[in-house]
């Protein structure tokens, strides 16, 4: 959950979180079951042998990248994890986005007993708060943005007896409302600690302000009359890039410290293909101009050259003699790809992963970097 080099968006994350990162690695996990939460998404749940149990500990908020062959295709998906953490198993919560392939697939096409490669939990999207006693944690969720809610509500709400959860939930109707049944079971065990607010696009609710999109106006009456930002201790949005944007800008003209407000983004509305072309093939021919990447994975340092024409990223330098090196998304959302810059200096063109001590720590998303004009040699490291 991120941004720093911003991009075009300004879109900037707050330093913090709890999560350790650590370098993410496949594992093939079997399909224990397939649940339709709305005719447009399902959950899956992975089974976790005993001796993966350290692999997928997770933090709530934390989210996998799956990795399958889709019509011939190799395709790699980031999933929010979507319940709290439990060993034996791993569930998340995929929506069928229209034209979407991976998601597609996973909504018809999955079943028990398949085998998936999935990559140990990643991310960031999580609580940075130092004790959760006593705190309001807010939730705002558009879609399939209430994944990693679902996960952070329930690790909230069971971590203290005097912790409370507000939870704004944005969807067309009723019938596209994810975990409808699970929030209205937790709000059974929590009455007096959840607060659940459905607004409904293109449905009628009984309270007007409960109906049609959050747009600027809708978001600060809600904050005047149902959650009151001073007395919220952490805020998290996920949803649409432009949902994350306004809350964001709506919070910060209404004094929120942004240390305290945590988002992640799922896209951001920029097409990118997150699979099999990356570690796409480059000649390079002779007598032509070059720069050398050297990249320690797992212990092992290797090198590549790269012509300069080519302007590849640091990650497809990689991925050309080692398949093996992490990304997901390949499009500066997931984090996945993240490894240190020990020398040289590299322009990172888009950050929605990455926290602003991480960057002052040297680290890059190498699936957005590029080595800057005069450097010939970069060398990064994927271990640290
Ligand atoms: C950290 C993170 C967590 C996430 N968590 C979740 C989650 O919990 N649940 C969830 O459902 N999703 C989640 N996502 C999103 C998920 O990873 C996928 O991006 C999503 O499922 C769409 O993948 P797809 O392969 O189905 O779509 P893609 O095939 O990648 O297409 C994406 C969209 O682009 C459009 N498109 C594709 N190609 C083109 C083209 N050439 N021109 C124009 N438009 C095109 C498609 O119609 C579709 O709408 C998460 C993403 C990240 C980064
Ligand atoms: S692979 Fe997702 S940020 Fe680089």
């Amino acid at each position: 959950m991120a941004a720093t080099n911003l991009g075009s968006t300004g879109l900037r994350a707050p330093a913090g979180g709890s999560a350790p990162r650590s370098r993410g690695r496949f594992h093939t996990l079997e399909v224990a079951e397939v649940r339709p939460l709305t005719a447009e998404s399902v959950e899956v749940t992975f089974a976790v042998p005993e001796e993966l149990h350290g692999d997928f500990g997770y933090v709530a908020g934390q989210h996998l990248a799956l990795r399958a062959t889709v019509d011939g295709h190799e395709m790699r998906r980031s999933y929010s994890i979507c319940r709290p953490p439990a060993p034996g198993s791993i569930s998340v919560a995929i929506k069928r986005d229209l034209g979407g392939r991976f998601s597609t697939w996973a909504n018809s096409e999955l079943a028990p007993g398949d085998r998936v490669d999935v990559m140990s939990p990643q991310g960031t999207f999580t609580s940075a708060l130092e004790t959760i006693d006593g705190a309001h944690v807010v939730g705002i969720a558009a879609g399939s943005g209430i994944t990693p809610m679902m996960a952070l509500a329930h690790e909230v709400l069971s971590r203290s007896a005097t912790s409370t959860f507000s939870l704004l939930f944005s969807n067309r109707s009723t019938l596209d409302v994810m975990f409808i049944e699970e929030l209205a079971d937790l709000k059974d065990r929590y009455p007096a600690r959840l607060a659940l607010h459905h607004v409904l696009s293109r449905e009628q609710r009984a309270a007007p302000l409960m109906s049609g999109r959050i747009d600027q106006e809708r978001l600060e009456r809600i904050l005047s009359e149902l959650i009151r930002p001073d007395s919220v201790d952490e805020w998290f949005l996920c949803g649409p890039f432009e949902l994350v944007q306004l809350c964001r800008d709506v919070l910060e003209a209404q004094g929120v410290d942004a240390a305290h407000v945590r988002f992640e983004l799922f896209t951001t509305g920029k097409p990118v293909d997150a699979g099999g072309d990356r570690g796409r093939p480059v000649q390079v021919e002779a007598g032509e101009d070059t720069w050398t990447l050297d990249f320690t994975l797992d212990g092992q340092s290797t090198q590549v050259e790269s012509p300069i024409s080519a302007r590849e990223s640091i990650l497809n330098a990689a991925l050309r003699v080692r398949p093996d090196v992490p990304f997901a998304c390949a499009g500066g959302v997931c984090g996945t790809c993240r490894a240190k810059v020990v020398s040289g200096s590299v322009h990172m063109t888009e950050n929605y992963a990455l926290e602003p001590d991480e960057l002052d720590r040297g680290y890059v998303l190498t699936c957005q970097s590029h080595p800057k004009p005069d450097t010939a040699r970069v060398v990064v490291d994927y271990d640290v």
